[in-house]
Parts: C-alpha cells; structure tokens; sequence
C-alpha cells in the first residue's frame, strides 16, 4: 500500500468517528487511539491543548507524559508558538526536546487550529529515526485540517 492510499483511508475512518461529534475532547481521544493502532512504529500519540500560554496534556495513547510544557519549549512548545508543524528526523539533535519516553527517537508536531489561533498540537513519537516524511506530513496535515473544519462545522468556539 502507498502512503497516499494509506492516509486517504485513515482520512476517511477520521472522518467516519469524529464528523457528527461536537465534543472536541472525545475526537480527540478517538483520534489519537486510532492514529496509534494505525501507524507502524509509534510509541506515542496524542494531544497537548494550548491553556493560558502553556501546553496541557489531553489525550493520548501511549505512556505516561509531561503533563505541561510551556509556550517554546520541546518539540511540541516549539510547533505551538511559531504555529508550524515541527517534523524531527532525530529528537536527540533536536535543541531542548523533552524526552517523556527513552525510547523516542522520531517525532512529528502538528498545531490545531481554530480561528487562526493555535489551540492544541498533536504530537506523534517514533521509535524510528527519520520515521515522518513529507509523504505522512502531508497525510496528517490533512487529517488535522479535517479536525479544524469539524470544529468549525458544530460552531465550536475557543
Ligand atoms: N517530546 C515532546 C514532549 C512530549 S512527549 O514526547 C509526549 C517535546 O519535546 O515537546
């Protein structure tokens, strides 16, 4: 299977469990428990949401993690403060990055938008170096951008 087949289905599955769903914390438990069964290689998925200027975790699949991190640090402070996704080939060179699990050695952080402003990023470890390519940030972009429309759709405000 490509990547691109790949991200269309797990688009349309995203798609399928949060669509008719306005309570964004319940997509994002379902989000991140499929993203986790889906993807090959992943020790952790989940969400931080953006509360008073400091990344709170939400949920997740995976091990235990840094309950908060503040607006610039880590890999995930970082993607929420310039608002960009931060894709890392190797997190130990990565300047700062929080280790919540030894065992990461790849790592992708998107931002979640809603009007414009950044109000969670969803963060995705790997034990693969180089795990993410521009192949998987394009598919997850994709599906993130699914997220903010639905928000948008149930007129859910921040
Ligand atoms: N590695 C992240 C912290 C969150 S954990 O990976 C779950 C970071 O540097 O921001």
């Amino acid at each position: 299977m490509t990547k691109n087949t790949f991200y269309r289905d797990l688009y349309k599955q995203v798609e399928a469990l949060i669509s008719d769903e306005t309570d964004v914390i319940a997509n994002m438990a379902n989000v991140s428990a499929l993203l986790f069964e889906q993807l090959a290689d992943v020790n952790w998925v989940g969400f931080y949401r953006l509360i008073d200027d400091e990344l709170v975790l939400g949920p997740f699949q995976g091990k235990v993690a840094c309950i908060r991190i503040p607006l610039g640090r880590g890999v995930c402070g970082t993607a929420a403060s310039k608002n960009e996704v931060q894709r890392v080939a190797d997190v130990h060179a990565f300047d700062g990055h929080i280790a919540c699990d030894a065992s990461s050695n790849a790592e992708i952080v998107l931002p979640l938008r809603l009007n414009e402003k950044v109000i969670a990023v969803l963060d995705i470890d790997s034990i693969a170096f180089n795990r993410f390519d521009s192949d998987d940030q394009a598919g997850l972009e994709k599906i993130i951008s699914l997220f903010e429309n639905v928000m948008i759709n149930h007129g859910v405000v921040n």
